[in-house]
């Protein structure tokens, strides 16, 4: 595990770092534990170590971020396979030197055209089970066509130059990391169930490896070698989508060729929004990024910086605001089949409101449980001509639908669970079913994954980005505001504990890291907490050309690592 500085102590070494970066221009270095690092040219924060050495190793071989983004996503996939891969979709938030324009890319998977509102229903009953594991749970793919897509328009190398670490690391094997080990160890008897998932993470005697065990996953290496320069053809309207398809439907699913043919990424235009001398770049619908700017748009009065680092007034303050934003989530949806009022919900009145109502929240709070959730990965790369990519990628829960086609070595997403299966029903995040967000042939689920793009004067100075379900929001929202408002680099910021509040149910998730005495005067204030042990892990990289100061979150054991 990776150590991490004490809190107050991190706050201080921060101050001092801040000074110390800006004065020294050099060679990627470690700054504070082991995941952060400076560097001049290039830099990725990514969740595995390999991962971002992947990208970096692209960088250097005269890639730009786009490719290396892609090839940390592909490694990424290899050696983080319970959280995202090829079988899975995700969201692509960037910024071109060349043009001075931020995209959006959204590769998030589709509900199969066969799919219904009522397919999760069981005599008269929603059976959320069947969203959350198995073949009905699977939703179409989107990884490889974002992939192909933004490598096509943006990047400058091959699939196959940009994939070759990400084959090299499933072909020859990988040193199995803290954090994919705790996940293989509390998923062991439902990999079991499944002999592909069992051949490649189980030991032979069926049970969990340790970290440092060596996993392969020769026929993934195989199936991205099989992906040739034509990924996008290949997957989807080739061998590999009737394999797909005959494996899927083998197990009760209702994906078909026609799911895989149709399907299309979407370029998007990003949201923005102004707060504090900063532009705030995010993902649309059918991300949650506009409910991060509306919480932003609440928190934009009154000097935050002065209620002091994670003190229990500005923790009130924001979970207060957290509370809002997530009251208005349910409003959020696909937004080809669903309008979302995104120009009503961002403009100054609605946010005036808001604000009045997180300051003046009375507090009923009933206990309840709140899902902790291990999927999802994020990872950003900033390269030397000053572009920067955050993609935030997943399979949704821990090993996705629990499926793994044995022959082509791929994960299938459970993406199905992020749409409500019913309204008022709550998915495994604990989020409930609305209206707007309810199944719907060829419909994209409502995501919380929420890559961020800050500006200042056009140019990005702040990238973050963070995976674990619904605390990706809060967990991003924190980080930007401790490199914002309070000053501190990324690598603090990151470390810091953070809360999260998702309005249902009214429960503070707190982690046992923040100190007792705060936690003991936001319960004296009337909420209740649930300490756990760690929220979702935040990336986070200060983009200035010249000095790049990135750091990735020690509760899941990422990199950053630079040039
Ligand atoms: N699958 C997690 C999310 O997109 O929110």
């Amino acid at each position: 595990m990776v150590r991490r500085p004490a809190y107050l102590h991190a706050v201080g070494l921060a101050v001092l770092l801040s000074i110390l970066t800006t004065l020294i221009v050099a060679p990627a270095h470690a700054v504070s534990g082991d995941t952060s690092a400076v560097s001049q040219h290039g830099m990725v924060v990514a969740e595995t170590a390999e991962a971002s050495a992947a990208g970096v190793e692209i960088l250097k071989h005269g890639g730009n971020a786009i490719d290396a983004a892609c090839a940390a996503a592909l490694a990424t996939g290899v050696t983080h396979a319970a959280s995202c891969g090829i079988g899975g979709g995700g969201f692509m938030l960037f910024y071109l030197a060349s043009t001075g324009k931020y995209y959006a890319l959204d590769y998030r998977e589709r509900a199969p055209l066969k799919a219904t509102a009522t397919m999760f229903v069981r005599d008269g009953h929603p059976d959320e089970s069947l969203a959350r594991s198995g073949a009905l749970a699977i939703a179409v793919p989107g990884e490889i066509a974002g992939i192909d897509a933004v490598l096509r328009r943006y990047g400058t190398m091959t699939f196959q130059q940009v994939a070759a670490p990400a084959v090299r690391l499933a072909e020859n094997g990988f040193a199995l990391s803290p954090h994919l080990a705790r996940e293989i160890s509390s998923m062991a008897d439902h990999l079991k169930l499944d002999p592909g998932l069992a051949a490649v993470f189980l030991k032979p005697d069926g049970t969990a490896p340790k970290p440092g065990d060596i996993i392969f996953q020769k026929n993934l290496a195989a199936t991205l070698r099989r992906l040739g320069d034509q990924p996008a053809e290949v997957f989807y309207r080739g061998p590999i989508a009737e394999e797909l398809v005959q494996f899927i439907q083998g197990h009760g699913g209702i994906v078909t060729s026609e799911d895989f043919a149709a399907y299309q990424p979407v370029w998007r235009e990003p949201l923005h929004r102004a707060y504090r001398g900063f532009d705030v770049y995010v993902m649309p619908p059918p991300s949650s990024g506009g409910v991060l700017l509306e919480m932003l748009g609440m928190l934009e009065t009154g000097p935050l910086g002065g209620l002091g680092v994670n003190s229990s007034p500005y923790l009130a303050r924001i979970i207060e605001v957290m509370r809002e934003g997530f009251i208005d989530r349910e409003k959020y949806a696909d937004p080809a089949f669903v309008k979302v009022p995104v120009v009503e919900l961002l403009s100054a009145q609605h946010i005036d409101q808001a604000r009045e109502r997180a300051l003046h929240h009375k507090l009923t709070p009933p206990p309840a449980e709140t899902a902790h959730d291990h999927g999802t990965a994020n990872l950003i790369v900033a390269d030397r001509q000053g572009d920067v990519v955050v993609l935030t990628t997943t399979i949704n829960t821990s090993f996705g639908a629990r499926l793994m086609d044995p022959k082509l070595g791929i994960i299938l997403n459970n993406e199905m669970d992020d749409f409500g299966v019913a309204p008022g029903v709550p998915n495994a995040f604990r989020l409930e079913g609305e209206p707007a967000n309810e199944v719907a042939p060829g419909k994209r689920p409502l995501s919380s994954m929420a890559p961020v793009i800050v500006a200042k004067n056009g140019k990005p100075i702040l990238a973050v980005g963070g995976s674990g379900g619904p605390t990706i929001v809060t967990g991003v929202l924190q980080v930007m505001l401790d490199v914002l408002d309070f000053h501190l680099g990324p690598g603090v910021s990151v470390d810091l504990p953070r809360i999260h509040e998702q309005a249902s149910p009214e429960t503070v998730i707190v982690e046992e890291k923040m100190p007792a005495q705060t936690s003991s005067a936001l319960t004296q204030m009337g909420y209740r907490l649930r300490v756990v042990p760690m929220l979702g892990a935040v990336g986070a990289l200060k983009t200035q050309p010249g000095n790049l100061q990135g750091a990735a979150d020690g509760r899941k054991g990422g990199l950053a690592s630079g040039y």
